[in-house]
């Protein structure tokens, strides 16, 4: 960023400004000067001062660069890599639950949620985390993740003390990472609801950076003729604003150890899992992820790999994926052979954030996102530049993959009610059949007055985080579909 220009005159563009534009080709963003008011020519000076060209041009330049370049070649991730459920051992899940409520209880689990994503495919202006997806309580995505949140802070402090009355309850640290797009309507979400019942300044906002739009030749699209068009720098852009931020250093002087990051938009998402933590403890690895079986070749999630045999473990986004390897079987097993889905729910400790930080800051090549862009011509096509979240895996010694239950723990919202996936009605009934199987493994009946595959009940978080404590409130009890158990 150069020197501020002299406001007053402005009757031509800023000649500094202008040189250091033609520097890397984007001096076009001057081209509606003359049509510009006193006022528009004034916020256009800002908005570009407040760009750093040099850091943006080599990343344009990279990032368009490595297209042409191979990458390694992939190999699927063999399942013997992967913990299993069906090799997991009822005695290794109750340990590492206790393990994982122990670290709980010491304060060494931070959460943080990636939450700048702008939601378009739902078609919602609000951030997605307030978005009901029509459940029996109308509770919002953020509801959901603050109850448990609550649920699992209660059960760390139950470990030690069964009187829930008396129990010493730690506040597991809330980070949740917005965007220029998200963070003021997040914000007063949280406040216009008492932050849900968690304690307000266990909760830290902040915002992730944005990077300029740019068209097929790497120059940046205008948004209006005063403002280029920019979007935020991908769930990945995590690694820099929290350094930038400094909460690095905060999360270190709040003894927080492991960090456990997760995708908004996920309805049966188990933020801060004890089991998850405790087993990614006992494994000793940098790095750890929850993944499912993939359902069918074209469903939109990215899929676990390796970078050439024995190589690092990474992720390749399904935008990224080229379609016959995507429907590729595996002749042994009949299934696909790239299987294991990342569900956007990753374990990281603070050293390896500390590391991936520093590192990724001077990764120059950026995913290239082809997408429709609001511009002074119109919807234009252009890109948008983003760092993907699991990027750093292949900066990690060791990665872990943890496969979990897809009933159990994915129900993605991304799409409009309408579409054939991953849309709020879809998520809403998978929460609603999962949690009637809780009731009805607790010994509760259903009454149902549609027919029990299209409805089911909602089990409030405060209750139940994983079906757990559920025999005094429905044993024998007979409950009307849908509805809300709670206390
Ligand atoms: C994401 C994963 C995909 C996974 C799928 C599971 C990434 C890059 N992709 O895909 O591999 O299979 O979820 O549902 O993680 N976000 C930000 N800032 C941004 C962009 C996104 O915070 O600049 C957040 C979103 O708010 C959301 C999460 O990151 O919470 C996932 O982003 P989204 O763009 O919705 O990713 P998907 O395409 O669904």
């Amino acid at each position: 960023m150069g020197d501020s220009v002299d406001s007053n005159d402005l009757s031509i563009p800023p000649l500094p400004l202008l040189e250091r534009l033609k520097d890397y080709g984007q001096e076009d963003v001057f081209a509606c000067w003359n049509e510009l008011s006193a006022e528009e020519r004034h916020l256009l000076v800002k908005d570009i001062e407040a760009l750093d060209l040099p850091r943006i041009d080599r990343i344009i330049r990279c990032s368009f660069q490595s297209q042409g370049i191979p990458k390694a070649a992939i190999e699927p991730v063999p399942e013997s890599n992967v913990s299993t459920v069906e090799n997991r051992t009822m005695e290794e899940r109750e340990k590492w639950w206790k393990m994982g409520l122990k670290a709980i209880l010491e304060g060494k689990l931070g959460v943080l949620l990636l939450s700048g994503g702008q939601g378009t495919r739902l078609g919602s202006s609000d951030p997605k985390g307030c978005f009901n997806i029509g459940l029996p309580s109308g509770k919002s995505l953020f509801q959901l993740q603050a109850e448990r949140i609550l649920r699992v802070q209660m059960l760390a402090a139950q470990s030690v003390n069964e009187d829930a009355g008396s129990a010493r309850v730690t506040p597991i640290h809330w980070y949740i990472m917005t965007s220029p797009f998200t963070d003021e309507a997040t914000r007063k979400f949280f406040e216009n609801h008492k932050y849900f019942g968690l304690e307000a300044d266990q909760v830290t906002f902040f915002q992730q950076g944005t990077i300029p739009c740019v068209s097929r030749d790497g120059r940046f699209i205008m948004e209006t003729p005063y403002k280029v068009a920019k979007s935020p720098d991908g769930n990945g852009g995590v690694y820099l604003a929290l350094k930038s931020s400094g909460l690095l250093e905060d999360m270190a002087m709040r003894g927080i150890k492991y960090l456990d990051c997760y995708g908004v938009d996920n309805a049966l998402v188990r933020v801060a899992d004890p089991t998850f933590l405790g087993y990614f403890i006992e494994a000793g690895v940098a790095s750890a992820a929850k993944v499912v079986r993939k359902a069918y070749p074209q469903e939109k999630v990215g899929v676990f790999v390796q970078r050439g045999k024995g190589g690092p473990v990474s992720v390749v986004e399904y935008s990224e994926l080229d379609q016959s390897l995507a429907s590729e079987i595996n002749q042994g097993t009949g299934r696909l052979r790239y299987c294991w889905s990342n569900v956007c729910l990753h374990m990281f400790t603070l050293d390896f954030l500390n590391q991936v930080a520093n590192g990724l800051e001077k990764d120059s090549i950026y995913h290239l996102a082809e997408k429709s862009i609001p511009s002074i011509h119109g919807h234009t096509v252009g890109f948008k530049l983003e760092q993907f979240i699991f990027d750093a895996f292949p900066y990690a010694p060791s990665t872990a993959l943890f496969e979990v239950v897809r009933e159990e723990e994915f129900a993605p919202v991304k799409n409009a009610n309408g579409s054939n996936f991953d849309t709020p009605d879809s998520a809403r009934l998978l929460v609603l059949r999962l949690h009637a199987r809780w009731v009805a493994a607790t010994g509760g009946f259903l009454t149902h007055s549609v027919p029990l595959y299209a409805t089911g009940v909602e089990v409030s978080p405060l209750c139940s985080y994983a079906g757990e404590d559920l025999e005094a409130i429905c044993r024998g009890r007979t409950f009307h579909a849908p509805c809300e158990i709670t206390f």
